[in-house]
């Protein structure tokens, strides 16, 4: 894919993933909408594709609110002209026995990650279906294949696969609705990466000791996780994603090794099932 003169709007692009592939895309010579919360480190990702040479255009947007995903649409086609590439990628977790999960909390967290792309798609696809062209990557996990690893983590994480999981089954509906219609869908599966996702979960119990987790608790599972083997970095992922975007795949694994003890554990075969819908759904 050429990335040259190209636009890619980007959530939850102010750290982390967002932010690498808003970098790795920019080297490549696209311009980009960057969207999140947090302004302040949107401001310093908007310095460093301008430092590229490209555009770059700072929308304060919470996925979580239609009003902010329709404006970043209108801001975007005001500033931009057009939007080539979606990135839906913008997401955080609740963390918690479930048994104390209230609705509210539940609420929370499908709101941003899942409602949160339905938005995303809702604001740009009928431009992008008028066009007849575009991309669509939704940032999933391998939390979206598998709701049981790892041990001692996974129990209290399940709210977070379960979005994912639902956002794996949007990612393979749109894929097979759209690409007939010249528009691309991807779903991004990273494994563990080196982000600010620990210190952005909210934990279920933050007012009941018995479930706080303190910031050196958080601190200590994000030395735990930076220092594995497996660990992946944001610019590692953006490299990983545009090579799956350039090879046409509809999921893309950040993990060779997650997605070979899937197969072997699990008797998941995302080779199988990628060739299945390409081959159902031909361009
Ligand atoms: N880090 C990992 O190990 C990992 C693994 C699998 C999947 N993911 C997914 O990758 C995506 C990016 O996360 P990350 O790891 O880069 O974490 P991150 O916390 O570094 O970045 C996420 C960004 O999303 C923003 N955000 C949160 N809520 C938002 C909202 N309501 N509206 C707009 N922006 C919002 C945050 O401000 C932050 O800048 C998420 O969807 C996450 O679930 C991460």
């Amino acid at each position: 894919m050429d990335f040259k003169g190209k636009v890619a709007v980007i959530t939850g692009a102010a750290s982390g993933i967002g932010r690498g592939v808003a970098i790795e895309m920019a080297k490549l010579g696209a311009d980009i909408v960057t969207a999140d919360l947090d302004d302040k480190n949107l401001e310093s990702a908007c310095k460093e594709i301008k430092s590229l040479g490209r555009r770059a255009l700072l929308v304060h947007c919470d996925v979580s609110k239609d009003a902010d995903v329709e404006n970043l649409a209108k801001q975007t086609f005001a500033s931009m002209g057009k939007c080539d590439i979606l990135m839906n990628n913008a997401g955080t977790a609740v963390r918690g026995p479930v048994e104390h999960l209230t609705v509210a909390n539940w609420e929370w967290l499908v709101q941003i990650n899942f409602l949160g792309v339905i938005r995303g798609v809702r604001a740009f696809l009928p431009y992008m279906l008028q066009r007849g062209s575009g991309y669509i990557i939704n940032t999933g996990s391998g939390a979206g294949f598998n709701a049981t690893e790892p041990p001692g983590l996974f129990e209290s994480n399940i709210p977070y696969a379960a979005t994912k999981f639902g956002l794996v089954g949007l990612s393979e509906g749109l894929f097979g609705y759209l690409r007939p219609k010249g528009i691309a869908v991807s779903v991004l599966c990273p494994g563990f990466v080196a982000t600010n996702l620990s210190a952005n979960v909210h934990f279920v119990g933050d007012d009941e000791k018995e479930f706080q987790l303190k910031p050196e608790d958080i601190q200590k599972e994000k030395e735990a996780l930076f220092s594995s083997p497996d660990v992946e970095t944001p610019e590692g992922v953006a490299k990983i994603l545009i090579k799956g975007m350039n090879e046409d795949r509809f999921l893309i694994f950040t993990h060779a090794g997650m997605v070979k003890s899937f197969k072997e554990e699990r008797g998941q075969d995302f080779g199988k099932l990628e060739q299945h819908l390409q081959k159902k759904f031909p361009k």
